[in-house]
């Protein structure tokens, strides 16, 4: 087993992001200390805490520090305080232009029903059972990095939010999808609205020509209206999703409502391999959550396990994790968002105890009788 040193800078931000993270770093830090790495948690301001801090949501050592850093962890920003800003003031740009200075153009979120949260999701078994996907959306390009303006007043108002994409913004993030899938179902879906946008029309002639690069990997389109449907009608028809960023933003929150809950979904943002990544859980900061210790800590949680496979090549720690959350959901745990009739509710800081507890006493059964049994 190598050890690793990794520096991770920690983003809380608002609402509930502090307590959720709070969660991600504890089980961090149990994983490092039991696999016998050396985890460096760096705190930073961002979102509503910097404006109150340092007037923007984004300031300079933060950015500096994520730079340097060798993954990034996010909570979640934003909140009712902040939101008569203008748009260019608000924590929400922080996030934005976060995702631009660092390049981050991939946005992956992986949906997983978990078998023990079958009873929360809103679809039947049969419909949902065994659904796995992942969706590929685009980050740094579309309709929220084009010219926003709005002029007049109120009865004389007029708004424009520019839309565009550049063949070479469409081809690396299709990569990246084409890639994905190889690993998995070797299925490709991609989702735009070519029969209207000219940005979609662009989209679907370069993902079709990336797709030729894969010849063993199926490609389909969807229009987006009929991706909606489709997620709810047949969601195991979908393996990887490959959709740019506006689309991207509305289908993952459906898709994460087919898993039982936002509160569960984790996400990575990356840009060049070599560039720190980004994790997040893809929930909001929840303002009528915060500060009561009732949000759910996995969205956070699986952000952390996607962190350690993906920005470090650590498999097996992330496995220890899940697993031991798995058997916590299997005892009938939950926090208040996930509970079920019957189900023992947990503050979110209970909550993550029975993980590490879990954690910790699945290390003592390896210790006396080796891995994987
Ligand atoms: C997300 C969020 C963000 C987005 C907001 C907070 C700017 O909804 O990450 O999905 O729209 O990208
Ligand atoms: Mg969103």
């Amino acid at each position: 087993m190598s050890t690793k040193r990794k520096t991770i800078a920690v983003l809380p931000g608002d609402g509930i992001g502090p307590e959720v993270t709070r969660a991600a770093v504890e089980v961090l830090a149990d994983s490092a200390a039991a696999f016998g790495h050396h985890f460096e948690f760096c705190e930073l301001a961002f979102g509503g805490a910097a404006i109150d801090r340092d007037g923007e949501p984004l300031p300079a050592d933060t950015l500096a520090g994520c730079r340097s850093a060798d993954a990034i962890l996010l909570g979640a920003i934003g909140g009712p305080k902040w939101d008569a800003l203008p748009l260019a003031k608000r924590p929400e740009s922080g996030l934005l232009r976060l995702r631009k200075e660092l390049g981050l153009y991939i946005n992956l979120r992986p949906v997983r029903l978990r078998p023990a949260l079958q009873g929360i999701s809103p679809l039947r078994a049969d419909r949902v059972a065994g659904c796995d996907i992942e969706i590929v959306r685009e980050l740094a390009g579309d309709i929220y990095f084009g010219e926003h303006e709005l002029r007049g007043e109120n009865g004389n108002a007029h708004a424009r939010d520019v839309a565009a994409y550049t063949t070479a913004e469409v081809e690396r993030v299709a990569r990246y999808a084409f890639e994905r899938a190889a690993t998995r179902g070797r299925h490709v879906t991609s989702v735009d609205k070519a029969n209207v946008l000219s940005t979609s029309v662009l989209w679907r002639r370069t993902v079709s020509a990336v797709g030729r690069e894969f010849p063993g990997i199926v490609l389909d389109h969807l229009y987006v209206d009929n991706a909606a449907m489709q997620l709810l009608l047949r969601p195991k028809q979908f393996d990887v999703i490959l959709t740019s960023n506006m689309f991207g933003d509305i289908l993952s929150d459906e898709a994460a409502a087919l898993a039982g809950s936002i509160g569960l979904i984790a996400s990575l943002s990356r840009g060049r391999k070599d560039a720190p990544a980004l994790y997040e859980p893809i929930h909001g900061s929840a303002p009528p959550l915060a500060g009561k210790d009732i949000a759910c800590p996995l969205g956070a949680i699986f952000s952390a396990t996607l962190m350690l496979r993906e920005s470090f090549g650590l498999a097996q720690e992330a496995q220890h994790i899940e697993a031991a959350v798995d058997r916590v959901l299997d005892s009938g745990y939950r926090t208040m968002d996930i509970a079920e009739p019957g189900s023992r509710v947990l503050r979110c800081s209970e909550f993550t105890a029975q993980g590490r507890h879990e954690m910790h006493d699945a290390l003592l059964h390896t210790e006396r009788y080796g891995w994987g049994v």
